[in-house]
C-alpha cells in the first residue's frame, strides 16, 4: 500500500531526469558556482579580470570555468567584450539590484552531452554557459542566479570553428537551454554565432538522422525566446521546432507538479497513520491524556493555551 505511490514517485523522477536532465544541470550550476568563486582571491579581488578556475575535481576534467567579477554600473554602460565566446554588449541589466556580479562562464567541452543531452541532434560546439551572481559573499554556496537582461542589444555567442556536420543536409541551429528546464531554437548568424538576450547555457546543433518525426506545422512560437538578435531573420526551420520543445518542458512542468503533489499528500498520509498508530500504542499501554474536570464533563485539555475553566466557575458563582 505504501509502497505504489513510492514507486511511482522513483519512477517519474526517473523519466524526468531522463527526459531534461535538468536537476543534474542545475546541480552543476551549483557546483560549478562554488568552484568558479573559488577562484577568485578573497583579499582584493579585482574587477574586470578573468579568473580561470584550476581546481576542479577529476570529474569534470575537460570542462572550462571561469569567474568575472564586474560592477553593474560598468556592465550596464560598456558590457564586456571576449569572454570567451561571449560578446557582452553595453546595456546589461542585472536584477534585483546588486553592486557588482560575478559572471561564470561553463565550457562543458566533452561533457554537453551528459548534461544537456539532445536526442535527435548532434553538438558541433561544446555548450557554453554564463550565469550571473551578486558578488558580494566570495564564500556563497548554492546561491541563485540573479535575473540578467540585454536592453538593447543581443549578447553575441561566437563559436569559433565548428566540428564538421555529419548532416550535411540539414542546417545547423543554435539551441538555448535556460536555467528552467526550457529549451529553445534559433537560427546561426554568420556560420557560427548565436544571440541571447538573457543567460543560460547553448551550443550549436544539427539534426541527425533518421529525421525524428517532423514537428506540425503551425505551432506558436516560443514566448520568451533567445531571438532577440534573431528579429532580423524572422522564422527559420529552427523556430518551428520550438513548440514542440515548449510542449516537452511544460508537459515535464505538469508532471512535476504531480508528482510534488504525491509526494506531499504521501507525506502528510505517512505522519497521520503514524500518529493515529502511536496513540492508539499509548492507548493501548494505558498511558493517560490529560484530562482535567471542566463542570461535569471530563475532557482532555490543551496546556496552557486556552482560557482557563475557572474564569467561568468565578463568573457563574
Ligand atoms: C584565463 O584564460 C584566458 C584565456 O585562456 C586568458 O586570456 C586570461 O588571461 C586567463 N586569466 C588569468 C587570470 O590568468
Ligand atoms: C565530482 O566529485 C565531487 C567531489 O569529488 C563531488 O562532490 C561531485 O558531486 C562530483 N561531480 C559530479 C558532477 O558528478
Ligand atoms: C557567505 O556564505 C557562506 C556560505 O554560504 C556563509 O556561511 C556566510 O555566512 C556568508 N557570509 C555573509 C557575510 O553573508
Ligand atoms: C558577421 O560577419 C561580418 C563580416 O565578417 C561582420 O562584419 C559582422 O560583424 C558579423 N556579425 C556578427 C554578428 O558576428
Amino acid at each position: 500500500m505504501i509502497h505504489f505511490p513510492f514507486f511511482f514517485l522513483i519512477f517519474t523522477i526517473f523519466f524526468f531526469t531522463i527526459s531534461h536532465s535538468q536537476f543534474s544541470s542545475t546541480f552543476l550550476d551549483s557546483l560549478l558556482q562554488d568552484y568558479a568563486f573559488q577562484s577568485i582571491p578573497h583579499h582584493r579581488p579585482l574587477t574586470g579580470l578573468i579568473y580561470n578556475t584550476t581546481n576542479l575535481p577529476s570529474n569534470l576534467t575537460g570542462t572550462t570555468v571561469a569567474a568575472l567579477r564586474l560592477r553593474t554600473g560598468s556592465l550596464r554602460k560598456r558590457g564586456f567584450h571576449n569572454y570567451n565566446e561571449f560578446d557582452i554588449p553595453s546595456g546589461i541589466v542585472v536584477n534585483p539590484y546588486v553592486k557588482r556580479v560575478i559572471l561564470v562562464y561553463h565550457n562543458l567541452g566533452k561533457l554537453s552531452e551528459v548534461y544537456y543531452p539532445l536526442p535527435g541532434f548532434v553538438y558541433l560546439s561544446p555548450v557554453v554557459g554564463l550565469l550571473a551572481y551578486n558578488a558580494v559573499n566570495l564564500s556563497g554556496k548554492e546561491l541563485p542566479e540573479l535575473d540578467l537582461r540585454a536592453s538593447e542589444k543581443p549578447i553575441f555567442i561566437r563559436f569559433g570553428k565548428l566540428k564538421s556536420s555529419p548532416e550535411m543536409s540539414s542546417s545547423e541551429m543554435c539551441v538555448f537551454f535556460d536555467l528552467y528546464g526550457g529549451v529553445a531554437f534559433d537560427h546561426v548568424v554568420n556560420g557560427s554565432v548565436c544571440t541571447t538576450v538573457t543567460q543560460g547555457h547553448f551550443g550549436i546543433v544539427v539534426k541527425s538522422s533518421p529525421e525524428p518525426a517532423p514537428a506540425p506545422e503551425h505551432v506558436p512560437e516560443y514566448p520568451f525566446a533567445s531571438g532577440g538578435g534573431g528579429g532580423r531573420g524572422g522564422g527559420g526551420g529552427g523556430r518551428r521546432n520550438k513548440g514542440w520543445w515548449v510542449g516537452g518542458s511544460v508537459a515535464g512542468g505538469v508532471l512535476l507538479a504531480a508528482l510534488v503533489v504525491v509526494l506531499v499528500l504521501w507525506v502528510r498520509w505517512c505522519r497521520g497513520t503514524k500518529r493515529m498508530e502511536k496513540m492508539r500504542d499509548e492507548a493501548d499501554r494505558g498511558v493517560p491524556l490529560a484530562v482535567a474536570a471542566v463542570g461535569r464533563a471530563e475532557v482532555p485539555v490543551a496546556m496552557g493555551t486556552r482560557t482557563k475553566p475557572i474564569l467561568e466557575n468565578e463568573y457563574v458563582t
